[in-house]
């Protein structure tokens, strides 16, 4: 057929493109079988292929669920037949036909709708489609910016299809659990007042208001505390929460949380309900019973023995402190520092120079000056460092490290932060890198007792760990104030293969409580009352016991489907930078709109 024919005939079939002219679906592309054999049915899909073969046409007819192969015959139909050489990747159309056996050897086992193939008797377009800058199909070797940037069509690939029907069966099964509980979904505002949760907060200019502004939440802790202050007992929402903060893998500015909190409630209420919660996920997409209790570990145990707050608990690797051991080290680096740890890893003596370097390029990201490191060599320790450790030294590193030959030993000596940063992340590091964690292993954990609060040096005060509203643990009341590296909270976050997949905590539910903590962070007293005196009022009127936690349910979608990165389970999700690449946001807006907000951009940026 030639273009100018082809073009007639897509004319002539959009002209009902308007409607569906009285055709109607009568299966998707992935329900026939055998069972159906002989049936007359009506498809309607997106064209992943047409193949030209022996006088026939075959299209695989794709739709959200699979794909159906369809035929176009010159003896049973040759109008559609004939018309059917129009048809290219991605056009949209219904077809209708019945249902036959493929031939024998023409049989694919691996489609549901294999054994069959549908013969058509009649089609209609329904759209057209330019070519698309890439393939849609799971081997695409597109890059992501392009496949975001083209969201619309990637999406239609059956990975993200997948993963987007996984994340809306999650979250039914968190909806159903939650409901059974007694838990009630409640909708809290967009436009709101800063709540802190560590990051900086996207700002939203008020026209009405001028020269105020709104803030999206960061999420709705406040205003959970609130709904349980004005007595709704058991609260969860499925939530977006914005964070203007630097971007990760899994890191998104707008995420979705399920937020939950539970009056008249302590860390064992939420932390067996939580496990209750993972146990439904899990008897819903893996059909697995998903033992609980998790395992807890208290988080100075977490760092001393993995370096982070969110250890990796499928795999070894575990750091082991040796400051005393080299304490008195001619090794001026080990003797000087205030912690030295080691690590080993087995087997790693065969490891090469570069890769080495490479680690040691890995852990200057975390603070680190260098990586030392020793191979145990059948008669010797190799090592730029060996020839400054005593025999004795040696003995004590190789008894607390269980050493063998064939091993390798990486080293850390600075200031504690540093060293379990390094380390830490050097040990998961190296594990993807070498493939040391099993496969299909959900390894989940608690870590409690969290300090109250962290030094910030940007800020050259405490700021929270978690958040301002986490009550103090029994007794660490007094320490807020005169000693605030040493006071814990009733905090909890819950690990899944070393993310943290959600947090929360016991809350203060007490208004003199709750200004003490802001004075023990330093925030005027002022400025507490202007920016929380709603909260705190709230306290004062009768705040029931409570406590809570929040699931980051991009992580735990992310890590249920095997993805590497949030922004393979979100329909739309931001680039690195926080653009979008599809919309073109975040884009220039007009003069008057500026206007209108009482907005004047600096000249710079004009
Ligand atoms: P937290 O800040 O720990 O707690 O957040 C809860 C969970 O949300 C997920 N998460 C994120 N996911 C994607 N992108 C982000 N930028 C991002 N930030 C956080 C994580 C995290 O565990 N209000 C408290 C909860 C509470 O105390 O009840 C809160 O927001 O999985």
């Amino acid at each position: 057929m030639s273009e100018e024919q082809s073009q007639d005939l897509q004319l002539e079939h959009q002209k009902y493109l308007q409607d569906l002219g009285g055709w109607s679906r009568t299966h998707t592309c992935a329900s026939l079988t055998m069972a159906n054999n002989g049936e007359t049915v009506c498809l309607m899909g997106w064209v992943q292929f047409r193949r030209d073969h022996g006088g026939l046409i075959f299209v695989d007819l794709r739709d959200r669920d699979g794909l159906t192969q369809v035929v176009f015959s010159p003896d049973i139909a040759p109008k559609a037949h004939e018309d059917a050489h129009i048809l290219r990747s991605e056009y949209v159309i219904a077809i209708s036909g019945y249902v036959r056996p493929r031939p024998e050897g023409m049989k694919n086992p691996n489609l549901v709708t294999g054994e069959i193939e549908v013969v058509v008797h009649d089609w209609k377009l329904l759209n057209t489609s330019k070519t698309p800058p890439f393939a849609i199909e799971d081997r695409c070797d597109a890059g992501e910016n392009l496949r975001l940037a083209w969201r619309f069509l990637d999406l239609r690939r059956p990975r993200m299809q997948q993963a987007l029907r996984l994340r809306h069966t999650i979250a039914q099964s968190i909806r159903r659990y939650l409901d059974d509980k007694g838990f009630l979904e409640i909708e809290t505002p967009f436009l709101t007042k800063s709540t802190p949760e560590g990051a900086r907060d996207f700002l939203v200019p008020s026209r009405l208001n001028p020269g105020q502004f709104y803030a999206l939440p960061q999420s709705p802790q406040l205003f959970k505390q609130i709904l349980m202050v004005s007595g709704f007992d058991r609260y969860f929402q499925i939530v977006h929460c914005f964070r203007d903060e630097d971007l990760r893998a899994d890191r998104q500015p707008e995420f979705t949380q399920v937020d939950l909190e539970m009056s008249f409630a302590d860390e064992e209420t939420v932390m067996t309900l939580s496990e209750g919660l993972m146990q439904a996920v899990f008897k819903t997409v893996f059909n697995k019973d998903l033992p609980t209790p998790f395992p807890r570990m208290p988080w100075v145990e977490a760092m001393a023995r993995f370096g982070v707050d969110k250890p990796d608990t499928r795999f070894g690797m575990e750091l082991v402190d040796i400051t005393t051991i080299v304490a008195h080290s001619g090794f001026k680096l080990f003797a000087q520092a205030k912690l030295v740890k080691a690590m080993k890893m087995t087997g790693g003596e065969a490891l090469t120079r570069k890769e080495i370097d490479s680690y040691t390029e890995f852990v200057k990201a975390y603070g680190a000056q260098g990586l030392a490191w020793i191979k145990i060599k059948e008669n010797e320790w190799q090592s730029p460092i060996a020839k400054f450790l005593s025999e004795e030294e040696r003995q004590g590193i190789a008894k607390a490290l269980d050493l063998a030959v064939g091993d390798i030993v990486f080293f850390q000596a600075a200031e504690p932060d540093i060293v379990n940063a390094a380390l830490g992340n050097l040990r998961v590091h190296i594990a993807k890198e070498k493939n040391l964690i099993p496969e299909d292993q959900y390894n989940f954990l608690w870590v409690t007792d969290f300090p109250l609060f962290e030094y910030s040096e940007e800020e050259k005060r405490y700021v929270s760990c978690h958040h301002p509203f986490t009550s103090p643990k029994e007794g660490h009341m007094e320490r807020m104030q005169t000693d605030p590296a040493n006071t814990f909270a009733r905090a909890y976050d819950m690990v899944l293969n070393g993310n943290e997949v959600g947090g929360g905590s016991v809350r203060i539910h007490n208004a003199q409580i709750q200004r003490r903590m802001f004075d023990a962070l330093g925030i005027p007293k002022e400025q507490y009352e202007e920016q929380f005196g709603f909260f705190l009022k709230a306290l004062e009127h009768g705040a029931p016991p409570h406590a809570g936690l929040a699931f980051g349910l991009d992580r735990l979608v992310m890590l249920l489907s095997g993805a590497t990165s949030i922004r393979d389970v979100m329909a739309f999700p931001k680039t690195q930078k926080a653009t979008c690449l599809m919309t073109g946001s975040p884009s220039p807006v007009s003069a008057k709109q500026l206007r209108e907000l009482n907005l004047r951009l600096r000249e710079t940026q004009q």
